[in-house]
């Protein structure tokens, strides 16, 4: 504990610099009042600790850690106490590292199997995300570290990600978007929110006072800090106004003069600024220093976390499809067939990169432990080019042995933080070895390596195929331990595997205008568009098998009637019939029978994961939330419960129900904004329209430039712009030796900045008066830019005064 003195005491300069960062990953320290920096560091699957300056798309290197399987893995263990496990484990590297908040976990629903940054988010629905979430903060504030949930909200697309604004009716922000947040908020008390880069509605999220303060501190009792996703900053007073204590990172008091000239002119109540100064002290005072840390992560723990990472990565494994071949039988000759076998892709790229202890690739641990191999690479990751020789050789390979394992997935090229992903195709290659392979050997068996659903055409010609997702460190290991039966493939998939693009309800909206994004399908997200619409998926939402078997049985509900507030519990006995330890999950979805409003067919309410010895029983209890049978409805607003019948069904998979309970609600609402109905995917703008309660708006359009345009729309437009991206790029940190993914994501990234986060990442370079003089010159209004230029040089002659009066010891 730091021993901090309140805001009040501190001057308004004081205050207003505690409102943003020190450079990448520090707070601002007050020296003179001996208020020491907070360290924040991603996450969110184990530390990327920078040393120095760092940057924030993962390119730069940061202190060795453990790397965890990524949260698409770990979300499709089902298993809440593994997730606390392992962010314990994350919060005690982060404690030995000195981090006082780690970024993370990130919960954004997988609104599109698209998105490129899926393999960091948890689910498509809003329960597993946040009961998960919920799980991981509870973890790594267990160690006195704090979590940040992020990123809040509605951030569900790379594309246009610092611009996009997304336009979504308040039922289904409620329902979907916002849900994982309640629950994790209410639940896990998280020291922090990382308020996130999109607009909604209109409103930069990093000023809109609903977001930040009605609905996260007033309504759900946040008490915490709320910090800014990188560079997401676009007007810093009404950020404060709205909510948003701290601006990440540091910009150099970028925005300082505004905020001063807001408080000064009455814009901004000095109060605002100094309950946010009072939250970073608050923060400050709880976080462990750095001082006070090792600086490394200790032998023992990186041991017992590759371990821990290991179990996890089994944990997350879920097998997709298994004729008997799995688990293989010992002294069985295997041909490995596919590059991922020697160089895993165990994460995904962009801030969550973290440079690991070690990686165990899956050859390194069949030969440790002396299983007769013979490799074929198959593929080359790096080039998306078919190479028929390397396919030859994976034939001949496999055709000779009992087995043919074929790891094949998603290179790191096709899937990364800053851009979306373009379709949901395996690479080409990827997929004809399969089908080679399997023409040769029946008994194949395939093992994916992809942050997000893909499209498997060869589904059903192979023996069995393991959805291994992204493993983390210990990925190649955990997969041998599952091909061989040491540990059980333990996961259900928390996300539906779509049989066609467009079968998934937002595709036509996807990744939509660069300035908005329409969700027009509401609530139809995943698995309950496929169920609403009777559209089967290639593997559903829940799914997943095992190497054991169980019976359930005695299904009951502990009530027939409810009235509004009122929950439920369901138990039931599961019994493992197998031979061989496993687990099972209990799922149980909510189905509103009598439909006094629109809602999808099924929702998950709650879930129970169970292990299990052989001939075990245990009965087992998922509590169904008041919540699940409740809608919110936007014009009250609030949550009501619909009166009549509902239907409790346990089930083992979004499409495999079990038992089916009913219960009555008696005394519940009789109508509803949008009656059962209605169409559920609004495709037409007055259907968008009434959903929405006002018009469809119209996209932002390019001219006139602002400080929210975008650097390859300047670049694209004037001379000037085109100037400045070149700057951006001659600064750029990647070179030729960074893989394509890097260079991607740097591309994109650069294209896709705001001018306002160019000057924040100028680091000083670029003053506000500069910027918008730039703007007004790219506008074609030379006497405004003259105007800005003015106030630019007199903003700098003032910091320099103020420089040359402090080192001759006058100030003003
Ligand atoms: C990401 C955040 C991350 C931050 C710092 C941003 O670009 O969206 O998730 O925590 O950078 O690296």
């Amino acid at each position: 504990m730091t021993t901090t003195p309140p805001a009040s005491d501190l001057t308004l300069d004081e205050r207003v610099s505690l409102l943003s960062g020190s450079g990448s990953w520090l707070t601002q320290p007050l020296p003179d009042h001996d208020v020491p920096a907070v360290v924040l560091s991603d996450g969110p699957h184990g530390l990327r600790y920078q040393r120095g300056a760092g940057d924030h798309l993962g390119i730069g290197r940061s202190e060795p850690a453990t790397c965890f399987p990524p949260a698409v893995t770990l979300a499709s263990s089902w298993d809440e106490d593994l997730a606390a496990e392992v962010g314990r484990a994350v919060g005690a590297e982060a404690r030995a590292l000195g981090v006082g908040v780690v970024l993370g976990p990130g919960l954004n629903i997988k609104r599109h199997p698209l998105c490129g940054r899926n393999f960091e988010y948890l689910s498509e629905d809003p329960v597993v995300s946040g009961r998960m979430a919920a799980a991981l903060t509870e973890g790594i504030q267990s160690q006195g570290v704090g979590a940040c949930l992020k990123h809040f909200a509605a951030n569900n697309q790379e594309s246009h990600r610092f611009v996009v604004d997304v336009v979504v009716d308040e039922r289904t922000l409620r329902e979907i978007y916002l849900a994982g947040f309640e629950h994790a908020v209410r639940h896990a008390r998280p020291w922090t929110v990382m308020a996130s880069y999109n607009l909604l509605d209109g409103l930069h999220t990093t000023e809109h006072p609903g977001l930040l303060t009605q609905i996260l501190r007033d309504e759900w009792g946040f008490h915490g800090l709320v910090m800014s996703d990188w560079a997401a900053v676009h007007d810093r007073a009404a950020g404060v106004a709205a909510g948003l204590d701290l601006e990440m990172p540091g910009s150099r008091g970028l925005f300082d003069a505004e905020v001063h000239e807001a408080v000064r002119t009455g814009a901004l109540a000095e109060g605002a600024v100094t309950t946010s100064a009072q939250r970073v002290l608050d923060l400050v005072a709880r976080a462990p220093q750095p001082d006070d840390a090792p600086g490394v992560v200790p032998d023992h723990l990186r041991e017992a976390d590759d371990a821990l990472a290991r179990r996890a990565a089994a944990a997350g494994t879920v097998l997709l499809r298994n004729d008997g071949l799995l688990p293989l039988a010992p002294g069985t000759r295997l041909a490995v067939v596919g590059a991922f076998a020697e160089e895993p892709r165990y994460q995904g790229a962009g801030s969550s990169q973290v440079n690991p202890t070690r990686v165990t690739s899956a050859l390194d641990e069949l030969r440790a432990r002396g299983v007769e191999v013979t490799y074929a690479r198959g593929y080359d990751p790096a080039r998306s080019a078919d190479d028929a020789a390397l396919l030859a050789e994976a034939i001949d390979v496999a055709a000779a042995a009992d087995v043919a394992v074929v790891l094949v997935g998603l290179p790191a090229v096709r899937e990364s933080e800053g851009f979306d992903r373009e379709d949901l195709a395996l690479p080409a290659q990827h997929d004809a070895l399969v089908t080679a392979v399997a023409a040769v050997n029946p008994r194949t068996v395939v093992a994916l390596s992809n942050g997000g659903p893909v499209l498997l055409p060869w589904r059903d010609r192979v023996a069995a195929i393991l959805e291994s997702y992204l493993g983390g460190q210990a990925g190649g290991a955990a997969l041998v331990d599952v091909l061989f039966g040491d540990a059980e493939p333990g996961g259900r998939l928390a996300e539906t595997f779509p049989a066609r693009q467009e079968d998934v309800a937002s595709d036509p909206w996807f990744p939509g205008h660069p300035h908005m994004v329409e969700h027009r399908e509401g609530l139809m997200v995943g698995y309950r568009h496929h169920v609403t619409s009777g559209i089967e998926p290639a593997y559903p939402f829940g799914f997943g098998l095992g190497y054991t078997t169980f019976a359930w049985d005695g299904a009951a509900l502990d009530r027939e009637i409810l009235t509004p507030g009122d929950g439920a519990t369901v138990t039931v006995t599961v019994t493992n019939t197998g031979g061989r330890a496993g687990s099972d999950v209990v799922q149980v979805y909510v189905h509103d029978a009598t439909g006094v409003v629109l809602r999808p067919r099924r929702e998950l309410a709650g879930f129970a994961k169970v292990h299990l010895a052989p001939g075990e029983s245990r009965e087992v209890q998922v509590r169904v939330p008041a919540r699940a049978f409740a809608f919110y409805d936007a014009g009250a607003p609030g949550w009501r419960t619909p009166v009549g019948r509902f239907e409790v069904e346990v089930a083992r998979s979004s499409a495999d129900v079990v038992a089916t309970l009913p219960v009555e609600v008696e005394g519940g609402v009789t109508s509803a904004p949008e009656p059962a109905d209605a169409e559920p995917v609004a495709r037409t703008d007055e259907a968008f329209a009434r959903r929405l309660g006002r018009p469809v708006p119209t996209p932002r359009p390019v001219r006139p430039f602002t400080r929210d345009s975008l650097v390859g729309e300047v670049a694209a437009r004037t001379r000037l712009g085109a100037l400045l991206q070149r700057a951006i790029v001659r600064r750029t940190p990647v070179d030729e030796s960074d893989d394509e993914a890097t260079r991607l994501m740097y591309e994109r990234s650069t294209r896709e900045l705001p001018l306002r986060a160019a000057a924040i990442f100028s680091q000083g370079a670029i003053d506000l008066p500069t910027l918008d003089a730039l703007i007004a010159a790219m506008n074609g209004k030379p006497a405004d830019a003259a105007k800005h230029a003015g106030a630019a040089v007199a903003g700098r002659a003032r910091v320099l005064g103020a420089a040359v009066r402090a080192r001759l010891g006058r100030p003003e």
